[in-house]
């Protein structure tokens, strides 16, 4: 029996595999490995990517590459001056690392529950999350939807307080025709190889369209330094290496299409799905990028263990709602503090879904589905 498995990316490195291999020749070759040309290029290609060619009249962009992800939203945290014992607004069904990342600057996490519906932060519970103490709000674009960070703005209303977009998920996903990642004070992305836009190791991206804000982002991805070998603040080193670089520059290019094809696979799931397995829905007016195509069923551990033993594999995103979890007791929640975000996690369900899955492994996906639902 053909195993599906929920992501693979063997079948696009080799679709690629000569450029990659020309690029990271390159980036050996040319006596530099780290901040160098490869990162300057690619940070100036992917501020391209979010906000159209210079030329197209969009505010520009800029881009710092940092080590991964998780480094991106806590350099930018520290950037703005965020640290111990300020409170950061943010989600618990998310990956572990928003919350590390919070944790990292010595913040503390406060959690908004979430739409039963679209699984995002709910804006509606917003406001009773606010105290004197939050010094940022950091949406989650889970699965490659998208909060509505205009609606998150005017909640917050004429309080300074910073929106940073945790983008790991959501790489080429929009929200009325504005990308993801250039519409909050600043953004963080993940190139975690399993992302829409992965390396072959890690790697992050911070982004902002203040150019002040840059300036310190960049300074403190590197020890804090301002020049060479003095520090002007209190630094970090968060670096993403020139061959990282190199190998994302191949696979920018290919963004757009690949997102495309993802659309085009839970298209297929959106049609064919039976009515017990219920997917979650994009937030209005998004453009979702499926970096995740996830369903809510019931006993859907029971419907996990079936479909496996159908040859289809399948992921929790994510089983143990954060504010739960042992290494986080001490934040004081309870069970029942969140419920929709409690409940949810023991009912979603995330099928393969990646660029070069056949639309006929899609299909089949729905029909072991339906089997194994009894539908
Ligand atoms: C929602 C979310 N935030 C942050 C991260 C952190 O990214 P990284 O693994 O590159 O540190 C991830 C990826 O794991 C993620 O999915």
């Amino acid at each position: 029996m053909k195993q599906i498995r929920i992501f693979d990316y063997l079948e696009q490195y080799q679709a690629l595999e000569s450029d990659l291999h020309a690029a990271m020749r390159r980036a050996l070759e040319s006596g530099r490995i780290i901040l160098g040309p490869e990162l300057e290029s690619f940070e100036q290609e992917f501020g391209a990517f979010l906000t159209g060619e210079p030329t197209a009249g969009a505010t520009p962009v800029h881009c710092v590459g940092v080590a991964n992800g998780t480094d991106a939203i806590s350099v930018i945290l520290r950037a703005l001056g965020v640290g111990h014992g300020d409170e950061v607004v943010t989600v618990s069904n998310t990956a572990v690392p928003t919350v590390s990342a919070i944790r990292e600057t010595g913040a503390i996490p406060v959690f908004c529950d979430v739409d039963a519906r679209t699984c995002l932060m709910d804006l509606d519970r917003v406001a009773e999350c606010l105290s004197e103490r939050t010094k940022a709000v950091i949406p989650v674009h889970l699965f490659g939807n998208v909060v509505d960070v205009p609606r998150l703005r005017s909640i917050i209303g004429g309080r300074d307080i910073p929106i940073i977009e945790d983008c790991a998920q959501c790489h080429g996903a929009s929200l009325n025709g504005t990308m993801a990642g250039t519409m909050g004070t600043a953004a963080a992305f993940s190139f975690y190889p399993t992302k829409n836009l992965g390396a072959y190791g890690d790697g992050g991206m911070c982004v902002t369209s203040d150019p002040q804000l840059a300036a310190v982002i960049r300074s403190v991805r590197m020890y804090g330094f301002d020049g060479l070998y003095y520090a002007e603040r209190e630094g970090v080193n968060s670096r993403l290496d020139e061959i990282q670089a190199a190998i994302l520059r191949v696979k920018l290019p290919h963004l757009h299409n690949h997102v495309e094809n993802r659309r085009r696979i839970a298209a297929i799931y959106d049609a064919l799905l039976p009515a017990a397995a219920k997917p979650i829905a994009p937030s209005a007016g998004a453009n979702h990028a499926y970096h995740l195509y996830v369903v809510r069923v019931e006993n859907r551990d029971d419907v996990r263990t079936g479909l496996a033993d159908k040859g289809v594999g399948t992921g929790v995103h994510y089983p143990y709602p954060i504010h739960l979890m042992r290494g986080y007791d001490f934040l004081g929640y309870k069970p029942g503090d969140l419920p929709v975000t409690e409940r949810l996690a023991g009912e979603i369900l995330s099928l393969p879904i990646y660029p070069e899955l056949p639309p006929a492994d899609a299909e089949r996906v729905c029909v072991a589905l339906r089997e194994v639902i009894g539908e």
